[in-house]
């Protein structure tokens, strides 16, 4: 085992899950922060470069998937973002996880799912493959396969990176089992690097800050990839988390609308509208609207690279319960909200090991 090896396991072998595969050869290089990189917060993250990065276990449904490696498994349909490194052979093969409620009518069109399969023992994968931290990367709305995923790192004592709108880190039963086990947790709900959510908050800061009243704004997000899809069905968590993540910097109360499309052409290429609506000195109306597209998985796995090396300083620190720093910053729902730019200076603090959440 290399000396500072990062053992990551994967659930949900989508297109974010690609990207953050892909982006291990595409920054294979990167030695130390010295130049700027296109693409990265941290070239270095503590000691860790990104090709300390290994992916020992995957877990995925879909026929298309299990039985394959990983570096096949990541470029199968409908799997359909853009292709900007060539992974070589990883030599771990997907298991069949739990389907539970991780395939609903609208994406069985899109998955081959595996219904007739045995699904693999997760926490016994987990134990065997090394693995130190479960990035939990499966659709929207698969509530209780998120649960089951958590509990299955917990009790391998593996960390939780928790990518999606359902509560884990914000949920003080999942709390209190990963501070007893001395298992980090990060989330919940990826907080891409320059999407929807983020300009909304900063737009949104900048009004407040130099008092413009907003008295309506909203956010039209649309994509041709399968988390669109499930999006535009069931994206009652995703809507809640985006709309709590602006609401969350408003002092207060104004009307906040979040809404998705499927447009298939698009493929991963994400389109985000965004619109405010408010009143500036003496009662006189401002507009203001901005537009914004970006391949919608790399977006994602920008902020993972960063998770992930976040997760593993916690490990090696023996911190547990969720890393309210590193989920601030990155998720859009973290158990503890901070302003995003004092988020990011706790960020630095927990690295430099001036603070220990
Ligand atoms: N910018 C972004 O893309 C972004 C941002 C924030 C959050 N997210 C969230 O990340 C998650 C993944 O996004 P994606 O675009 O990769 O989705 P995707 O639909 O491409 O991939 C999901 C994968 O999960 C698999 N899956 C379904 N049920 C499963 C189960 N029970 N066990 C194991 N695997 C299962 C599917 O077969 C599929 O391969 C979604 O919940 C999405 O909302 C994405």
């Amino acid at each position: 085992m290399a000396d500072k090896e990062i053992r990551v396991a994967v659930a949900g072998i989508g297109c974010c899950t690609s990207h953050l595969v892909q982006g291990i050869y595409k920054y294979h290089d990167v030695e130390d922060n010295s130049t700027w990189i296109p693409g990265l917060m941290h070239p270095v993250l503590g000691n860790y470069k990104i090709r300390d990065i290994k992916y020992v276990a995957a877990f995925d449904i879909d026929k298309a998937k299990i039985g394959k490696d990983l570096s096949e498994a990541i470029f199968a349909r409908p799997n359909n973002m853009a292709i900007f490194a060539e992974v070589p052979k990883q030599n771990v093969t997907v298991k069949m996880g739990p389907i539970m409620d991780g395939a609903p009518e609208h994406l069985r069109k899109f998955y081959d799912v595996a219904d007739n399969y045995e699904p693999c023992d997760v926490v016994k994968e987990l134990k065997d493959s090394g693995a130190e931290i479960l990035v939990n990367f499966i659709p929207t709305g698969s509530e209780e396969a998120a649960k089951f995923y958590a509990n299955c790192a917990i009790e391998a004592g593996c960390a939780f990176i928790n990518c999606m709108p359902e509560f884990i880190s914000s949920n003080p039963e999942f709390v209190e089992k990963s501070k007893n086990a001395k298992v980090p947790l990060i989330g919940d709900d990826i907080k891409s690097q320059v999407g929807a959510t983020i300009l909304h908050r900063v737009i949104t800061q900048l009004c407040v800050d130099r008092g413009v009243k907003i008295n309506k704004t909203s956010q039209l997000n649309f994509a041709g990839n399968a988390d669109f899809i499930n999006l535009v069905k069931r994206g009652e968590t995703k809507e809640f988390s985006k709309k709590d993540s602006v609401e969350s910097v408003l002092p207060y109360k104004a009307e906040v609308s979040v809404g998705f499309g499927f447009i298939g052409l698009q493929n991963d290429n994400k389109i985000c509208r965004l619109y405010w609506e408010g009143e500036n000195f003496g009662g006189n109306p401002i507009t203001i609207q901005l537009e914004c597209s970006i391949e919608d998985s790399a977006n994602a796995a920008g902020i993972i690279i960063d998770a992930i090396r976040y997760s593993k300083i916690a490990l090696d620190r023996n911190i547990g319960g969720p890393l309210y720093s590193a989920s601030s910053y990155l998720m859009k729902h973290p158990p503890k909200k901070y302003p995003d730019e004092e988020a990011k200076d706790n960020c630095e603090k927990f690295i430099a090991g001036e603070i220990d959440w």
